[in-house]
């Protein structure tokens, strides 16, 4: 092959190269003024032609024109490729919405849990948090739970290594029936007054039904001071429901027991679907359940070395379930716990 033939082929080849790079008309004519145009090297190459021996031009000749034509046919294709691709942005409507990305939301028990957070950090008090496992005596003893409070049973709660460790040692370890036990915590660390509420999850071995599950949400509050009243507590509590479900909520206490809270009650907040008339939420009571509540128990006071001579206070422990099913008119408390999110995106 003569040395031009050689140049011929590589040059070929170089522009198939930078064509395949192509993808817009400035980039095509810079190839096309390099290779194609006058002063381009094909022409350039072509003009060689005379200097080659008599015998060897037709061969030459013959390669010459093939690589003409096969420069020639790349150019085309990628000149109609660089077309079609033009036509196709032509074709996107830039004013047409973008496409959303899904970045998903909060859940709705997530939801209730900051408004009520929310609310309370409004009134002054602050958050405290707790492990989820903890040890019997601050879930239980230091609560005044006396041993044989049915609450203890290795029947209604989760605790760890049972073959090793009694269940009322109070060093033995369960996940919390209660937020309660941060009530405990908290007074040992800090001396009163002190203010706090406790977002939390809390573990019962209940069968799952539409009330009930084996975990569930609480929000526990704590106030201890020096002249706190039962009053105090219907008024935060008050307070509370208005802004949770609307200035016209009224709040009444039923008396109730609890080991830690002396006196006990359970709190109803006025029906928020019917107003108080009696509907299927409230099963013809105008009230709903909202909070077990009370006044500290003195000996509460004492197992954490407060004076009860001194301070006093009120604690409630409020369901945030419950609160999520009846802001959305939920019916049934395992679609929360689904995690379809058919049913999460609603909210
Ligand atoms: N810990 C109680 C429960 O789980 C609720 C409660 C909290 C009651 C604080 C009184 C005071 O039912």
């Amino acid at each position: 092959m003569t040395e031009l033939e050689t140049e011929l082929l590589a040059t070929l080849e170089q522009a198939k190269a930078e064509l395949a790079l192509v993808n817009d008309d400035a980039a095509l004519e810079v190839v096309r003024v390099k290779y194609l145009s006058r002063k381009g090297q094909l022409p350039a190459l072509m003009s060689k032609l005379g200097t080659v021996p008599q015998e060897d031009k037709p061969a030459v000749g013959k390669t010459l024109n093939a690589v003409k034509r096969d420069l020639q046919a790349a150019f085309d294709e990628t000149a109609a490729r660089v077309k079609a691709s033009n036509e196709a942005h032509a074709a996107l409507d830039v004013t047409l919405p973008g496409r959303t990305v899904p970045t998903g939301h909060k859940h709705p028990i997530s939801l209730v849990m900051d408004s009520a957070v929310a609310i309370f950090r409004r009134m002054g008090f602050i958050v405290a948090d707790g492990p989820d496992i903890d040890t019997v005596w601050d879930n239980f003893d230091a609560l005044n739970a006396p041993a044989d409070h049915p609450s203890r049973s290795p029947e209604d709660n989760f605790y760890f290594d049972l073959e090793h460790c009694d269940y009322m040692n109070p060093n033995t370890l369960l996940l919390r029936s209660q937020t309660s036990d941060v009530q405990i915590r908290t007074m040992l660390a800090y001396k009163p007054p002190v203010r706090i509420i406790c977002p939390g999850r809390c573990y019962r071995r209940d069968t799952p039904d539409a009330t009930h599950g084996m975990s569930f949400h609480q929000i526990e509050g704590l106030y201890v001071d020096t002249h706190v009243s039962l009053a105090d507590l219907k008024g935060c509590l008050g307070s509370f429901a208005r802004e949770m479900f609307g200035e016209r909520t009224k709040i009444r206490l039923r008396p109730h027991h609890f080991p830690f809270t002396e006196p006990s009650v359970e709190a109803d907040a006025s029906c928020i679907i019917c107003g108080g008339e009696g509907c299927r939420v409230c099963k013809g009571s105008g009230w709903i359940e909202i909070a077990g509540a009370g006044m500290v128990n003195p000996a509460v006071l004492k197992n954490v070395n407060y004076d009860p001579e001194k301070v006093c206070g009120f604690a409630f422990g409020i369901g945030i379930e419950r609160l999520a099913m009846i802001r959305y008119a939920i019916n049934d408390l395992r679609l929360l716990y689904d995690n379809d999110v058919r049913f999460l995106h609603q909210f």
